[in-house]
């Protein structure tokens, strides 16, 4: 019987170690490790594919919607990829909530990027925001697609220039009272940040426009201050981010400064959104970055890391696997720490 049983659990010590020779993959660790830079499996174990994303909670689930650029697909067609999780780390692949072929004869190469999803507490619908472009990136312009479900099909209603505005990268902004606003960046001008309407089916109102060109916009609010975070215009090329504050979304904004050494070009990393996890214990505002590889897109990583952040000042770490635990709300470089 003891043979029996030490054969028993060898052999399965030597099926794990085989699978993680050969994954590939080095974040799915037990006890929960966000490994910067890593491929980030799924429950799957294929990498997740939620670039240029946004993060939303649902009851204790949080949803990574961002664009699903997997080898396989279809080159006609574009993807969000949604996925869930309970502990930020952990994530199982819902669906590809978007699935759909040129939606306005924006022609070869169009694009759709960035997608954010809201929930509309009154329409009690998902609503989708992303940026649609044709393939030299002229349109400009937002688009909006809807769902009863958060993991449902989100159906295409239209696009749009918000408040008549180009808008390329997009990010999302709920404020801790729930009001709900679209970043955007108007090559022109600069970085707006708008409210939605009622249904969020509209950009309604600007709130602010900040002077100073920047994408992959990212805002939190975080003990009375507001802190904004940008990316310089450099295509796929990583580039020196930089935040800045307010008292007000309306500003005035300070000036902008780097969040890392700029040598390090943001650790290789484009901002996307700061994701805020309130615990019982603490509130942790989480960098949440994309490390592109345009010419294999399937394998833009992900950098997410905790950042410093209190009075007026932002930084971000030099990357490094952590742990977060979600219901403290604290975070740790060893994996089990609460
Ligand atoms: C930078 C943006 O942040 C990305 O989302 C993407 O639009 C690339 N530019 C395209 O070059």
């Amino acid at each position: 019987m003891r043979i029996k049983f030490h054969t028993i659990f060898s052999a399965l010590l030597l099926f794990q170690f085989f699978l993680s020779v050969n994954s590939g993959f080095a974040q799915a660790v037990p006890g929960g490790l966000i490994k910067p830079g890593e491929l980030w499996p799924d429950n799957n174990r294929n990498h997740v594919q939620a670039h240029g994303g946004g993060i939303i909670k649902v009851g204790d689930t949080y949803f990574w919607f961002g664009e699903y650029r997997a080898k396989d697909n279809d080159p006609d067609l574009r993807y969000v990829g949604c996925y869930s999780s309970k502990d930020l780390t952990n994530w199982t692949f819902r669906n590809t909530v978007i699935k759909i072929s040129d939606p306005e004869n924006l022609g070869k190469n169009w694009v759709l990027e960035r997608p954010k999803v809201y929930y509309n507490k009154k329409t009690q619908k998902y609503v989708m925001y992303m940026h649609i472009d044709d393939g030299n990136y002229k349109l400009a312009r937002v688009g909006v697609a809807v769902s009863d479900k958060v993991d449902g099909s989100y159906s295409y209603l239209k696009s749009f220039r918000p408040l008549g505005h180009e808008s390329r990268d997009i990010g999302q902004f709920v404020d801790d009272d729930g009001a709900a606003y679209l970043i955007f960046e108007d090559r022109p001008f600069g970085f707006r940040i708008a409210s939605l309407s009622d249904d969020y089916l509209n950009v309604e109102k600007e709130i602010c426009l900040i002077p100073f060109h920047m994408e992959g916009g990212a805002l939190i609010h975080y003990k009375g201050l507001y802190y904004a975070i940008g990316s310089a215009l450099t295509g796929w090329r990583p580039n020196p981010n930089k935040y800045a504050t307010a008292t007000s979304l309306a500003g005035p904004w300070s000036e902008f400064k780097d969040i890392a050494p700029p040598e390090t070009l943001t650790y290789g990393a484009q901002s996307t959104m700061i994701v805020k996890v309130v615990g019982d214990k603490s509130t942790t505002a989480i960098f949440m970055g994309d490390i592109w590889k345009p010419s294999e897109q399937w394998n833009s990583s992900y950098l997410w890391m905790p950042l410093n952040i209190g009075e007026g000042k932002l930084s971000l770490p030099a990357p490094k696997p952590w742990h977060l635990d979600v219901k403290s709300g604290k975070w740790n470089y060893t994996p089990s720490a609460k």
